[in-house]
């Protein structure tokens, strides 16, 4: 489960690469994949159109409807509670998340081995320009790629 705080820019995006790049490998069927946020506001919203855009550009389809992370429903469901920051992973905790089963995504981001601190953070491109969303696809796609290896591998 990815998860950011709005689930309109971010985490849905990593839904939908991570889906993507899975395919290309052939594994999709070894994933359940989804997102969600640690917001209520824009529940039942379709993904932000510069999302949707970033992922076009590179061939990627993103269908989405926002919705809030709950507890009692998703905790049973993923093995793995992926955060775009580390704001999100306090408030995943606080939301009931067990902490030992969330992560920072760009943990997984194998040029990243060994940083720590913001340097794994996703930045909330919401108020930025659309420059911002091209790098958040990037560092999105470059820990997707570290994240499909490590979980066929039982990480
Ligand atoms: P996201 O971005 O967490 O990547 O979906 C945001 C979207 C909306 C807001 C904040 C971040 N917001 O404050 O409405």
């Amino acid at each position: 489960m990815f998860v950011c705080l709005g689930n309109i820019c971010r985490s849905p995006l990593a839904r939908a690469v991570f889906e993507h790049r899975a395919a290309a490998l052939g594994v999709s069927e070894r994933f359940e994949v989804d997102s969600c946020g640690t917001g209520h506001w824009h529940e039942g919203r379709g993904a932000d159109p510069r999302s949707v855009s970033v992922a076009a550009r590179h061939g990627v389809e993103l269908r989405h409807v926002a919705k809030q992370f709950v507890a009692d429903r998703d905790v049973p469901r993923f093995a793995h509670l992926i955060a775009m920051d580390s704001q999100n992973v306090r408030d995943l905790v606080s939301m009931g998340a067990p902490r030992e089963r969330v992560r920072l995504l760009r943990e997984f981001d194998p040029a990243l081995a060994g940083a720590t601190g913001a340097a794994l953070n996703v930045p909330d491109p919401y108020y930025g320009g659309p420059d911002g969303f091209e790098e958040v696809f990037r560092m999105v796609r470059d820990a997707c790629d570290g994240l499909i290896p490590r979980l066929l591998a039982g990480a």
